[in-house]
C-alpha cells in the first residue's frame, strides 16, 4: 500500500502518533466536537440506562476510518463511569479467546471490538448468546461425547466498530440495539478540532491557517490532527513557531496535498479512470488492479471522501468520475476534446 499522509488506517500509525492522538482525544461529550445527532442519541440512551440501572444496549458504530469511532467508544465509557476493554475482530482468533475476554469483564463493563466485521464465524456464533442473554455456550470435547456448557456472564455492553456494515452478517447486526453511522465532519467543526488540538499541543496557529488546514483534512479529525503535527514540524524548522497561511501552504505543498485534501494517490486514481476508461464506469476490481491497492482499501479509504466531495460516483455499472473531477485535475473529456476540434 502506498504510504499516504492522508491515510486514515489505524495500522499505518506510528507509535508516537497513537500516543499523540490519545492525548488529543476528547474524554467526554462536552469536549467532543461534531457528530451532534449521534451524541444526542447516545446521551439519551446513557441517561435512560442509568435511570433504569441497566447496562447500555450494545452499540454498533460504522463509517469511514478516522471519524472517531474509537474515541466515541471511550467517551461513552467515561460518561457511563464504566471500564472499557479494547480489542479487535482479527485479534479474537478462537472461541476460547472470546470466552477469556468475556469472563474477565465485570458488570457494566464495555468491550470495544474494532473491525468487528473481521470476526470469524465460530467466534461470531459464540458472541450471539453472549450478547443476547449474557450466557456463554462452550463445547467441551468433540464428536459423539461432546457436551455443551452454559456459563453466566456479567452484564456487559459491546461497542462494535466497522468501516463496512455491509460486511457484517445479519444475525450479528441484529443483536445491536443502537446502530449509528459516523458522518464526515463539517469544515468548521474540523477547524475547531484543529484549534483545540493546537491549544493542547501549545502550538500557535492563526485563524486563516486553521481554516486552510481544515479544508485539506478530508473532513476527518484524524487527518486534521496529523496535518497539524506535520505543519508544526515545518513551522519549528522553517518559521518562528507560529503557523500562518503562508507557512501552512508551503508545508502542505511539500506533502503534495491539494486544496481539496487529495494526495497523489487520489489524483492517480481519478486520472486513471479518466485516461483509461474515459471517465468510467469502471469496476472496483479493475481500479484495484490499476492502483495496486486492495479492493477494501479503495472502498474504505479512497472512495468515501471522493464521493463526499463529489468527485466520484458509484453506479450499478461501476465507478464514474464527475465533471468536477475533470475540472479539479484540469482535464477534458474525450467528447469535449473532439467537439473543440470541430
Ligand atoms: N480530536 C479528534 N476528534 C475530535 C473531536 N471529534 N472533537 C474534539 N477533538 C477531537
Amino acid at each position: 500500500m502506498i504510504d499516504r499522509i492522508v491515510n486514515a488506517g489505524v495500522e499505518a500509525e506510528e507509535p508516537q502518533e497513537v500516543e499523540l492522538e490519545i492525548t488529543l482525544r476528547p474524554r467526554d461529550f462536552a469536549n467532543y466536537i461534531g457528530q451532534e445527532r449521534l451524541k444526542q442519541n447516545l446521551k439519551l440512551a446513557i441517561k435512560a440506562a442509568q435511570k433504569r440501572g441497566e447496562p447500555l444496549d450494545h452499540i454498533l458504530l460504522h463509517g469511514p476510518p478516522g471519524l472517531g469511532k474509537t474515541t466515541m467508544a471511550s467517551v461513552i465509557a467515561h460518561e457511563m463511569g464504566a471500564q472499557i476493554r479494547v480489542t479487535s475482530g482479527p485479534a479474537i482468533e478462537r472461541a476460547g479467546d472470546l470466552a477469556s475476554l468475556l469472563t474477565n469483564l465485570s458488570d457494566g463493563d464495555i468491550l470495544f471490538i474494532d473491525e468487528i466485521h473481521r470476526l470469524n464465524r465460530t467466534v461470531e456464533e459464540v458472541l450471539y448468546s453472549a450478547m443476547e442473554d449474557f450466557k456463554l455456550d462452550i463445547m467441551l470435547g468433540k464428536g459423539p461425547s461432546a457436551r455443551s456448557l452454559r456459563l453466566d456472564l456479567p452484564t456487559f455492553t459491546i461497542i462494535g466498530a466497522t468501516t463496512r456494515t455491509g460486511a457484517l452478517s445479519a444475525p450479528l447486526r441484529d443483536r445491536f440495539g443502537i446502530i449509528h453511522r459516523l458522518e464526515f465532519y463539517q469544515a468548521d467543526e474540523i477547524q475547531q478540532i484543529i484549534e483545540r488540538a493546537a491549544s493542547i499541543l501549545k502550538v500557535k496557529i492563526d485563524k486563516p491557517a486553521a481554516i486552510e488546514l481544515a479544508k485539506r483534512s478530508r473532513l476527518t479529525p484524524r487527518i486534521a490532527n496529523r496535518l497539524l503535527k506535520r505543519v508544526r514540524d515545518y513551522a519549528d524548522v522553517n518559521g518562528d513557531g507560529i503557523i500562518d497561511t503562508e507557512l501552512s501552504h508551503k508545508s502542505l505543498q511539500l506533502m503534495d496535498i491539494d486544496e481539496l485534501g487529495l494526495d497523489n494517490a487520489d489524483r492517480m486514481l481519478l486520472a486513471a479512470i479518466i485516461e483509461n476508461y474515459d471517465g468510467g464506469p469502471v469496476g472496483v476490481e479493475t481500479l484495484a488492479a490499476i492502483t495496486a491497492e486492495e479492493r477494501g482499501t479503495i472502498e474504505d479509504f479512497y472512495e468515501p471522501y471522493l464521493m463526499q466531495v463529489g468527485l466520484l460516483e458509484r453506479t450499478p455499472r461501476g465507478r464514474k468520475v464527475t465533471p468536477k473531477a475533470y475540472k479539479h485535475l484540469g482535464k477534458q473529456s474525450k467528447k469535449d476534446e473532439q467537439s473543440a476540434l470541430l
